[in-house]
């Protein structure tokens, strides 16, 4: 589905590089990411950009005095979103693991329930593609396990709706998508997906 490659509407929409980090996540990239790899540079580059835009949307929605851990956990969960990718195949951004690349979602919900994070797993399973069901599983013959995998806590839908805007590419600076991309794409897998991103934009409102 989505994600790791730029095309013709968004080449070119490059954005700034940001520099969210916080050390539980590090720890847990560095066990399977090295510094300085291809993998490792995406990855990090475009888990901290969705972390930036899923923590302006938290903090929007929070008013004026956000929960602490409400924060905490979309800032570990946003860098630590797509942690399997490295077990899915896709050379371009130096993944070379067995699995097609959908998988990365449940493959990420394995890695960070062995770390005994389970509820930062399941948003790894339900960001996938703006969130799966069972039926587009099946109708779209995806190599995934067959179960519903739609995000259904706040966090999991703000780090789902941020993660829409930015594709992981080796380009520097990596892609950010403009919504009405993003609507366009979502629309190709059908359009109850792209209706899930609107309502998502009408609630939450463009990250800046
Ligand atoms: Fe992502």
């Amino acid at each position: 589905m989505k994600d790791r490659s730029t095309n013709a509407t968004d080449a070119g929409n490059v954005t700034k590089v940001t520099k969210v980090y916080d050390n539980v996540a590090e720890g847990i990239i560095a066990v399977y990411y090295p510094r300085g790899s291809l993998a490792g540079n995406v990855l990090r580059r475009h888990s901290m950009q969705v972390a930036e835009a899923a923590l302006a949307v938290a903090r929007r929605v929070s008013g004026p005095y956000p929960d602490r851990s409400f924060i905490r956990f979309i800032r570990e969960a946003a860098l630590l979103h797509d942690i399997g990718i490295f077990r899915t195949s896709a050379p371009e951004i130096g993944c070379t693991g067995p699995h097609p690349y959908v998988c990365h979602g449940y493959l990420g919900r394995k890695i960070l329930e062995e770390h005994g994070m389970p509820a930062h797993a399941m948003v790894c399973e339900r960001h996938v593609g703006a969130g799966l069901t069972a039926g587009d599983i099946r109708d779209l013959n995806l190599p995934v396990p067959v179960r519903d995998m739609l995000p259904q806590t706040l966090e999991e839908e703000i780090v789902c709706f941020a993660d829409c805007f930015f594709s992981k590419t080796p380009a520097p600076g990596g892609t950010r998508h403009r919504p009405e991309d993003v609507i366009a794409m979502l629309e190709t897998y059908g359009s109850e997906k792209a209706e899930r991103f609107r309502r998502w934009l009408d609630r939450f409102g463009p990250p800046p």
